[in-house]
């Protein structure tokens, strides 16, 4: 028996625009999934996770691992349970992290080798099997950990420094995330000039946000975040309660404030000085926010002892 976990993440930058080619930068969470895997001799495959409505990443995930590695029918049983410090509403990948914790879980047991890329490319497979539209940025969260700069596919992977002075705010609101990605879609057929230059322009605040990430000038780096959330508003993915909370955390001292992920829903990140951290913390819950409290910067996919 073997237990693997994946961490899940958060959009510091770039989102939407990622899709479409351009860069972003993702920090990976110390809110970990859990897959713990062992291999059974009645050729069945079993799925426990209570925590979930469904099972079709898990499922999608155990079929890629075994057509990708040749493990036969008759060799096929194991069974898999699965347990989360975060459930699917809040987004913070809890797909990308099951794909990923599952298939270095499944390699383990089966015995046979698995890169990180060859686990990057499995899940991403997946995802878009699935979802038909993303990034990837989430699954490179899940598998390398730490803090990202990213370009979609995994073009590009650039670890990235520190850890990131974060308060994170939860609306409540469930994001749909491929929904908001094919409204941003349909943006762009209509309005092809207007949304590239927004995707272009958010590419260059991520550019300039590495170096301020580099740098550690948290100032500059919150200014570029209220840059992006001005673009993410244009291209329509801000909701009411997401600026509730981005504007109560910037009026209360945050550096700066955005959504992250989707929008819609789900969670925002403000960016904010130690002394400050209560009072933006305080600032959100006033508006009926839910502040998760986690660190940035975690480690990938792991085998727990
Ligand atoms: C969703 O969390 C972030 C998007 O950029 C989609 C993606 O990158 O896969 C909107």
């Amino acid at each position: 028996m073997i237990t693997v976990s994946a961490p899940g993440k958060l959009m510091l930058m770039g989102e939407h625009a990622v899709v479409f080619g351009e860069p972003c930068m993702v920090t990976a969470v110390d809110q970990r999934l859990y897959v713990t895997a062992q291999k059974t001799d009645d050729g069945k495959i079993t799925v426990d996770a209570p925590q979930s409505k469904e099972t079709k990443f898990v499922d999608a995930t155990v079929a890629k691992f075994f057509a990708t590695k040749g493990i036969t029918i008759k060799d096929r049983g194991v069974s898999l349970s699965i347990r989360s410090d975060f459930t699917s509403q809040v987004g913070f990948g809890s797909s990308s992290a099951v794909s990923v914790a599952t298939l270095k879980a499944l390699s383990l047991v089966f015995d046979v080798s698995i890169s990180d890329r060859e686990i990057f490319d499995s899940a991403y497979q997946v995802t878009i099997d699935i979802q038909g539209v993303g990034s990837g940025f989430d699954i490179a969260a899940a598998t390398f950990g730490g803090t990202l700069f990213f370009k979609k596919g995994g073009e590009e992977t650039i670890p990235l420094s520190n850890e990131i002075p974060l308060v994170v705010g939860y609306t409540g609101v469930k994001a749909d995330t491929p929904t908001l990605v094919k409204m941003v879609a349909a943006k762009r057929e209509k309005y092809p000039e207007k949304v590239d230059k927004i995707f272009a322009a958010i590419g260059k605040l991520v550019l300039q946000g590495k170096e301020a990430l580099f740098v550690k000038d948290w100032e500059k780096l919150g200014k570029l975040m209220n840059f992006d959330q001005e673009y993410l508003r244009d291209l329509g993915v801000s909701s009411e309660k997401l600026e509730a909370l981005i504007s109560a955390a910037k009026e209360a001292g945050a550096w700066g404030a955005k959504l992250s992920g989707a929008g819609g829903g789900d969670c925002m990140i403000a960016l904010v000085p130690e002394q400050k951290r209560q009072t933006v913390e305080q600032a959100i819950e006033s508006v009926n926010g839910k502040v998760m409290h986690v660190h940035t910067h975690a480690q990938g996919v792991t085998v727990e002892p």
